[in-house]
């Protein structure tokens, strides 16, 4: 078989193809079609992070760059947090830099005019008697929960059908504040997410986890429950051996998840709860954030000490995800054998979040076997 230039086996024929001449094509092999990187939308439908609620104190102003747009997040005076469009529709300024928050509505820094922040319409401007009806911003559909400011994301921009419980507020105890690291990936959200319920790549991936864990799975319409029975090697928490204990993670949708485990190390007992929220940022690129929080437990130099270590295991674990994902492509007819079980079920799940029609013609068209 002949090599080209480029040390790709196999490519006589592509030039003749490239050419658009048949002549002689009969008896030679068909060609695959490259496999693209995704066949699905980088932008799903759901709620989706776009700031935590401390980002936007009373009055605030920020610029936001997801799902391919420019957009701004701001604050009115009654507590409210809004998301709209950036651009003014008066001649383009981009509110998120010197806008400013009046009342109830945002005013532009360029000319002044001022847009109601529960309807985007222009009430207002310095100079101009009559303002046009179509001048108003887009506004996007915002909940604040859990501490979290979330935009719900529909490409056909029909309403949100479900809600985001507040989980985060329910947490009892004394916990350490939350540590957060956060990455820009280029990578899809659809391998991020999956990367949850992924079993088989723990103990080989992320030193961590000293063997496959079991897991089970519970699906609940756009949430999904996932428990693994993890053997967790103890240096996670600077001590040494290794003991199983189960690691929960309940998903609301595809963007935001919540992870809690306790483990018991004869006496001591460590709980940690840990927040992953992944929002698409352009075609190729997510935003991650995730945070982790430890149960304090009395002695606060053990309770810096577990801090540390779980802070950097978090952020070890997803460097090694990192590289995967920025690399890997997402094949729609993944070759899954027995123990991958529950991938299966997450991407049965995770259909809802797409176009159905959209999600059904990437199947059909992708390739049965990557050879
Ligand atoms: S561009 Fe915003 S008021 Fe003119
Ligand atoms: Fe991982």
């Amino acid at each position: 078989m002949a090599t080209s230039a480029a040390g790709v086996v196999g490519l006589d024929n592509v030039q003749t193809d490239i050419l658009g001449c048949e002549e002689g094509r009969k008896d030679k092999p068909k060609m695959q079609a490259e496999i693209p990187r995704s066949p699905l939308t980088p932008y799903p439908r759901g709620w989706f992070l776009v700031a935590f609620s401390s980002e936007l104190p009373a009055s605030g102003v920020l610029p936001l760059y997801y799902f391919g747009r420019h957009l701004v997040a701001y604050r009115t005076d009654d507590g409210k947090a809004h998301v709209s469009n950036a651009y003014c529709p008066h001649m383009g300024a981009h509110l998120g830099h010197g806008g400013v928050v009046s009342g109830s509505c945002l005013r532009c820094p360029f000319h002044g005019w001022t847009f109601d922040g529960d309807s985007g319409q222009a009430l207002s401007s310095p100079y101009g008697k009559k303002l046009p009806p179509g001048a108003r911003l887009r506004l996007w559909t915002v909940e604040e929960v859990s501490g979290m400011i979330l935009v719900w994301f529909h490409d056909k921009g029909e309403p949100p059908t479900w809600s985001v419980p507040d989980e985060a507020s329910a947490i009892e105890g004394d916990w350490t504040d939350w540590k957060e690291t956060r990455w820009k990936l280029r990578a899809r959200i659809q391998d991020v997410t999956e990367n949850d319920l992924d079993a088989g790549h723990l103990p080989v991936l992320h030193d961590f986890a000293a063997s496959t864990p079991t897991a089970e799975l519970q699906v609940n319409g756009p949430q999904i429950k996932v428990t693994m029975n993890v053997e967790l090697n103890l240096s996670t928490f600077g001590l040494p051996g290794s003991v199983i204990s189960p690691l929960y993670t309940t998903k609301h949708g595809l963007s935001i998840g919540f992870i809690h485990q306790t483990v018991e190390v004869g006496e001591l007992k460590i709980s940690s709860w840990s927040l992953g929220c992944t929002t698409p940022i352009d075609a190729e690129h997510v935003d991650l954030r995730l945070l982790h929080r430890i149960r304090k437990t009395g002695n606060e130099q053990l309770d810096q000490m577990i801090d540390l270590n779980y802070f950097s295991t978090f952020k070890k674990a997803v460097d090694e995800d990192a590289v995967i994902w920025e690399n890997k492509a997402y094949l729609m007819r993944p070759q899954l054998c027995e123990g991958d079980g529950l991938i299966g079920h997450f991407r049965k799940w995770s259909r809802q979040f797409y176009d159905e029609a959209e999600f059904a013609a990437a199947y059909d068209a992708a390739p049965a076997s990557t050879l």
